[in-house]
């Protein structure tokens, strides 16, 4: 029997709460441990695995409403998560109210306003009874309560409609726009007691908590609570939410960064409250040590009483010729919102530029950060007293390269190309103002006191770095050569990790790591102080920008994307604002998931654990270099991991990272998926994840997991990644595709001329259940999610068997070919996408549908998800493959990676028109007529019906929608053959006519509204 996910998965939904989560920055559960790339949503791993383990019945309607409510993600239930700050305002509900309910609103208000009005005139009156008249008193106030009474009723009738509103005006909202009102599934207690009662009834379970359902449905699948396991554990996702919602969890990764988080995520996070509350006093007592040795060093305080909380320093170079070190930073805007600037000066007897901070006002703002001042622009510098001389970067490096630095190089040698100085430092005092303590801060250059803090601060950490490095508790490892890791050796010839931090950086890290080892006496403890020093060193480093933009104006993450980016100016914290990276806040999370946990570091080629399910994300075409990124934090972690995790390797093993796409990639992918495959039970299932931006890509996955021993049941796209991912809108969405595996059972031999029909019969039946599900409520699908499902199906048909036509997948997987040619196989999964195109016709098109050539069809799809908002090139590209049609930039009015568009009627002019000598038409002369010797160098859109269907609508538009001249047209190319092709032509004009309409399309505003005209003509016309 399938399992839910094999049929089905409520994707838009889906996407709408990844999206919200990924909002939530650091809220997010697992992100605050330390920093990974590609995690992966929470909601998205509890969906997929229950998804995996809840059966489907024979009512897909049923079981997608149970599915949703055991993820609170049922109407009810998003009612439930519903914030109590997130309620409408008296205008948010008006603008969603109908006018019936403003009415009945209006009335309740005035009735309740004359109750209390009856109330104030009463109170009036009764004062103006005479004391001595008791019984008049006395009726008076019985009026009064009486009418206060009716007050109340009143109030609550209004109350207990408002509320009653609410709900309904809740209701009127999309999933997505409900979403911002709510909490996220992950942190409420789950589905209310009616709804356990209809989940239960429909699975046959009796389960009161999403635990129990789980493991219930575990043992129903399995025969016990259910295992599920990732071999790519990464930041620890998996892992985590398997064991969150009752599964036994395993986790592995090759990398140690990897495995120290997914470990902290469930030993940690998931080791109870006693563990969190001692992992937070320790490092609570250890900041508190720190700050207190960093004050008696008096290496942050001034004479003023104000304490540093940002160093900034920039990267200074002293070209040939030039008397003097320019300072380098492409903008010397110190603070946007604080309006402060650094102006260098010359210094009488000095080759060094002087600092100077200054306030200035806002245009002079706007002027330094459009780059005034700069003094390196476009990788070259600028001399500040002479722009128009300058020198480019590279060949200040020289012809061979910068220095490379050694072990015991902490600042920059004399001689060496590239120096730093500390040009502005913020200070910060508290005050006592008005009743309320306050911070005042300031920018300004360093003095000489400051200069002289500087070196004590080199002083103090050489002292210690030899002992420090032989302890671990401030790096000590090269930096191995690689494509991201080479940046930092080239462009400042940093060949050591430590060379990433400054002498202030190291020292207070140092420090702090020294303070922590000492205190931390749990395993838990010590990881999680090992973890605060990795996220300080990716905020506190010599990588980290300064962002003057920022509305705190702060220092920037070393990976605030996947590189080793090296700044001519960058920051360092003051001590102050390590503080609350350091620590773990208190987390929500009080169950012990550890014991139901298993982590190890392993090559997933190696493992030996069985699990019923195993969900892995590989690393695959991310072109994240996550051997080289993690290292960075290794180099922080190094000896104390070591202490702690004796069984693991503190290496990154780069040689047995699976990455790339060729064919190293594809041969550890089918061993890895061969060796999860070899470790499930036959009933076991297996899910694959990956992100993607061409949809064409996965394919060549499909095939290593085929090649594994795996058989596909089902493939979906989820909107994880980026902006407007909640809001399917198209743009920038990076979907995830969710591909849904079992074991292949029995070894059967395939024949191509019998899977073509097999293929086509389910990617019919693939793509009718899918909009059957689509039908009634908010779509689920969209294009591409439907080409998706066309590819799976093929899969699903091809995987069955273990050759086709005498051919083993894994021989054809990795068979050497030419670059364009492809694989049978390759041919059957894309005529896959050939059949769901022609299955898919747009809304109101089905008419003409079958009439049209392959090109027509195209453009007209192509316009259709146009105006549902996609915008990928690449799937442009990918429907143009379904369609057969190889060339579409003629058809293309814009081919921007996320900014596609067709052209429209009039934008095509008169192009793309087949003249009768073959060639093609210039903009001026109106056409001929199409048919007499077409070459076949002729785009065939050219030669189309439709095509000149889209001139005679641009001949309308030009005339001022006067519809004569393109129906005279349409008659001259058509002659007879006009009247056949009439009512061809209404459909098509009808629909475009509509398309100016949608959103986003307002481009063919008016060419819609000359299809409009034009198609009255044309139903009017007679012979
Ligand atoms: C896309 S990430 C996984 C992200 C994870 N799903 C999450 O949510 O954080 C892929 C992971 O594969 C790991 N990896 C690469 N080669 C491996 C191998 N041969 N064996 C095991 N893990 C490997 C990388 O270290 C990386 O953590």
């Amino acid at each position: 029997m399938p399992h839910f996910i094999e049929t089905q998965f409520p994707i838009a939904r889906l996407s709408a709460e990844a999206y919200k989560e990924r909002k939530a920055n650091n809220s997010q559960t697992l992100t605050r441990l330390g920093k990974w790339w590609g995690r992966k949503p929470l909601i998205l791993v509890r969906a997929a695995v229950v998804g995996m383990l809840m059966p489907a019945s024979g009512n897909p309607k049923k079981d997608r409403e149970i599915f949703l409510k055991i993820l609170t993600m049922d109407d009810f239930g998003t009612l439930s998560r519903w914030r109590e700050d997130k309620r409408f305002n008296d205008a948010e509900m008006r603008s969603l109210a109908t006018i019936d309910e403003c009415r009945s609103w209006d009335e309740l208000d005035q009735k309740y306003q004359k109750a209390r009005d009856k109330v104030k005139m009463l109170r009036v009156a009764s004062k103006q009874v005479a004391r001595e008249d008791k019984e008049a008193k006395q009726k008076a106030r019985d009026a009064i309560e009486d009418a206060e009474r009716q007050v109340e009723c009143r109030w609550m009738d209004f109350n207990q409609f408002r509320s009653e509103l609410q709900v309904a005006c809740f209701g009127r909202l999309s999933y997505t726009e409900r979403l911002t009102r709510c909490e996220r599934p992950e942190n409420v207690e789950g589905p209310t007691s009616d709804a356990w009662q209809e989940i239960n009834a429909h699975l046959g379970t009796t389960a009161t908590s999403l635990n129990d359902l789980v493991q219930q449905l575990g043992q129903c699948a399995f025969g016990h609570v259910p295992r599920v396991g990732d071999a790519f554990c990464g930041g620890g996702s998996i892992p985590f939410e398997a064991a969150r919602i009752g599964c036994e969890a395993f986790g592995s990764d090759l990398n140690p960064v990897a495995g120290l988080l997914t470990w902290a995520s469930l030993h940690l996070l998931g080791g109870g409250k006693e563990v969190q509350e001692e992992v937070i006093r320790v490092q609570a007592q250890a900041l508190a040590e720190t700050d207190a040795q960093v004050t008696e060093w008096g290496i942050e305080h001034n004479q003023q009483g104000e304490r540093a909380d940002a160093y900034l320093y920039c990267v200074e170079v002293k070209p040939e010729g030039c008397d003097y070190f320019i300072p380098l930073a492409p903008s010397w805007l110190v603070g946007e919102k604080s309006k402060a600037v650094c102006h260098w000066k010359k210094a009488p007897g000095s080759n060094r530029l002087e600092p100077e901070i200054a306030i200035v006002s806002a245009n002079e703002v706007d002027a330094f950060k459009a780059g005034k001042n700069a003094t390196v622009v476009d990788g070259r510098v600028i001399d500040p007293f002479d722009r128009d001389r300058s020198w480019s970067v590279e060949a200040l490096r020289g012809p061979e390269g910068l220095r490379r630095w050694v072990n015991d190089d902490i600042v920059p040698r004399p001689g060496d190309v590239f120096q730093e100085r500390l040009y502005c430092i913020r200070w910060v005092k508290t005050v006592y103002q008005n009743g309320k303590l306050k911070e005042i801060r300031r920018y300004a250059a360093p003095t000489d006191a400051d200069l002289e803090r500087e070196t004590r601060v080199l002083s103090l950490l050489r002292k210690q770095f030899d002992r420090w490095q032989a302890m671990g508790f401030i790096p000590s490892k090269p930096i191995i050569s690689g494509y991201n890791t080479d940046q930092p050796i080239r462009e400042r010839g940093w060949t050591y990790w430590h060379h990433l931090f400054t002498p202030r950086q190291l020292l207070i890290h140092g420090l702090l790591a020294e303070i922590s080892s000492r205190l931390a006496k749990t395993k838990e403890a010590k990881v999680g102080c090992l973890l605060g020093l990795g996220r300080i060193a990716d905020w506190n480093s010599r990588l980290s920008a300064w962002m003057f933009h920022s509305t705190n104006e702060k220092g920037n993450q070393v990976f605030y994307n996947q590189a080793l980016n090296c700044h001519f100016n960058y920051a360092g914290r003051g001590f102050t604002k390590l503080v609350d990276t350091f620590s773990i806040s208190s987390s929500s999370e009080d169950a012990e998931l550890h014991r139901n946990a298993k982590i190890i570091q392993i090559d997933a080629r190696d493992l030996l654990t069985t699990c019923d399910i195993w969900l892995t994300d590989p690393p695959y075409a991310d072109a994240i270099n996550y051997h080289e990124l993690g290292d960075f934090f290794l180099a922080w972690y190094d000896k104390q991991l070591a202490k702690e995790f004796p069984d693991w390797t503190p290496d990154a093993r780069a040689e047995l990272a699976v990455r790339g796409d060729g064919e190293d990639f594809r041969r550890s992918m089918v061993d890895v998926y061969r060796n999860l495959t070899r470790h499930m039970p036959d009933n076991g299932i297996q899910m694959v994840m990956f992100t993607h931006q061409d949809p064409g890509v996965w394919a060549d996955l499909g095939m290593i997991l085929w090649a594994a021993g795996l058989k596909a049941t089902a493939a979906w796209t989820i909107s994880t990644e980026t902006e407007a991912a909640g809001i399917k809108k198209g743009n920038y969405v990076q979907g995830t595709v969710c591909l849904v595996l079992r074991k292949r059972a029995v070894d059967e031999p395939g024949f191509l001329d019998e899977v073509y029909p097999l293929v086509e019969d389910e990617v019919k039946r693939q793509i009718a259940s899918m909009q059957a599900l689509d039908e009634d409520g908010e779509p689920n699908f969209n294009d591409s999610d439907y080409q998706l499902a066309a590819y799976a199906a093929a899969l699903k048909v091809l995987t069955q068997y273990s050759n086709i036509d005498g051919r083993d997948v894994e021989h054809e997987v990795f068979a050497v070919r030419a670059r364009n040619e492809k694989s049978d196989f390759q041919i059957v999964i894309e005529r896959a996408l050939g059949i769901a195109c022609d299955y898919l016709v747009p809304r109101g098109l089905d008419y003409s549908w079958r009439d049209l050539s392959l090109s027509e069809r195209y453009y007209l799809r192509a316009l259709d998800i146009e105006s549902r908002g996609e915008r990928r090139k690449g799937m442009y590209e990918e429907l143009a493959r379904g369609f057969g049609v190889n060339d579409i930039r003629a058809l293309l009015k814009s081919d921007k990676a996320n900014g596609a568009r067709m052209h429209t009627a009039s934008g095509f002019a008169s192009t793309l028109l087949a003249q009768a000598d073959g060639a093609v038409a210039d903009s001026n002369a109106l056409p001929t007529r199409r048919g007499r010797g077409a070459s076949a160098a002729i785009h065939p859109f050219a030669t189309s019906p439709l095509r000149h269907l889209l001139f005679a609508i641009r001949e309308t538009a030009a005339n001022d929608n006067n519809p004569e001249p393109g129906r005279q047209y349409l008659r001259d190319t058509f002659g007879q053959n006009y009247w056949n092709q009439r009512e061809r032509f209404i459909s098509l004009l009808e629909w475009l006519a509509q398309l100016g309409n949608a959103a986003g399309m307002e481009e063919w505003h008016t060419d819609s509204e000359a299809a409009r005209i034009l198609v009255g003509r044309l139903r009017n016309d007679q012979a």
